[in-house]
């Protein structure tokens, strides 16, 4: 008998969110108190290579050219135990994935990470899925992994059914609509977070007094960032998505105990971004669970930008990005 070749490889690029995802209301399922909006990044990406076999007798993760274990082997394993749900019978994989970014350190490689390990595993195990089922599945891994499915900019609706299958990412505009929108990823510090997203945002849930009125701007929000991606209008982008991390990030830092991403270069960025904004250039901040601050602008005042924050001696490295295209499979695997 011809033994059928379980593997795929697939890549997923990173996302930011312009509307924050923070708080679950179903940690299980992985279910939103909120639903969230973000541009897909084409230049930050995860490519993962998945192989199922009857002779494998454990998961074999690598990342980035490390043997994983622990907690990251686990997270894996019961993720790629969720896709074979429907299968007669269970596999064990081989699997490696390699970002092009530092993991863990508020670039979202939980998200380009959970997209593409979700379609390569999916393809390895000879499913074909649609995109919501790809990013249902991919938000069971990691939330914002179910917006990394697909280019552009893309909404994650909330949902409000119990089993989740209506919380899920849409697309609001393909990638080439707005090709000028360019953000700048300044990288103040590649160590892992100490505290992870999840653990995070499920403490603020409980402790933060400012949770309820996180909420209560959310839904305004996400329309106005519809609005503003839809009529490409630049300010209206900027100031809902500077203004929304800045009330995520009052939530995380009243916390209890308090969660503060911010190191002093953090501050230092966002300053300047103020400053540069008063001088009459335009452009804004926003920041997810680390310290790097991702600045919005347009092409046109990239260099510009570009150029002052390179000057400043706290900033390691600097990416650019513009929207990104949807998670994809491609022909050449890792191993
Ligand atoms: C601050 O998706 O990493 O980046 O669902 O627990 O895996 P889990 O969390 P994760 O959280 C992302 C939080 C954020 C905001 C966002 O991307 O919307």
């Amino acid at each position: 008998m011809v033994m059928m070749l379980m593997k795929a490889t697939a890549i997923a690029n990173s996302n930011i969110a312009l509307v924050k995802y923070w708080g679950k209301r179903n940690s299980d399922l992985m279910l939103p108190h909120n639903s969230s909006v973000s541009m897909t990044l084409d230049n930050l990406n995860t490519m993962t290579t998945v192989e199922f076999s009857e002779n494998f007798s454990e998961y074999e993760l690598k990342i980035n050219g490390k043997t994983a274990k622990g907690e990251e082997l686990k997270r894996v394993a019961t993720h790629l135990d969720l896709l074979q749900d429907s299968s007669p019978q269970k596999r064990f994989a081989k699997i490696m994935s390699e970002s092009n970014f530092p993991k863990k350190a508020g670039l979202a490689s939980s998200a380009s990470g959970f997209a593409a390990l979700t379609l390569a595993g999916t393809k390895a195990l000879g499913q074909n899925l649609t995109l919501k089922e790809l990013s249902i599945l991919s938000r069971r891994g990691s939330g914002s992994a179910s917006r990394s499915i697909l280019g552009g900019f893309v909404e994650w609706i909330k949902g409000s059914l119990l089993d989740g299958s209506d919380s899920h990412a849409i697309q609001i505009e393909e990638e080439g609509h707005w090709p000028e929108l360019s953000m700048i990823v300044t990288i103040i510090s590649t160590e892992e977070k100490k505290v992870s997203s999840r653990a995070g945002m499920s403490q603020t849930v409980k402790t933060s007094p400012f949770y309820d009125a996180w909420l209560d701007t959310i839904e305004s929000d996400v329309e106005k960032m519809k609005q503003a991606i839809t009529k490409k209008n630049f300010t209206l982008l900027g100031k809902i998505a500077e203004n929304n991390a800045l009330k995520m990030h009052a939530t995380m830092h009243t916390t209890i105990p308090p969660i503060l991403y911010w190191e002093s270069g953090s501050l230092s960025i966002m300053k300047e971004v103020l400053k540069l904004r008063e001088e009459g250039t335009e452009c804004y901040f926003t920041m997810d669970a680390g310290p790097q601050v991702k600045i919005l602008c347009q092409q046109k005042d990239l260099e510009t930008i570009k150029s002052r924050v390179t000057e400043l001696d706290l900033v390691k490295d600097i990416i650019i990005c513009h929207p990104g295209g949807e998670a994809r499979l491609i022909e050449d695997h890792l191993f």
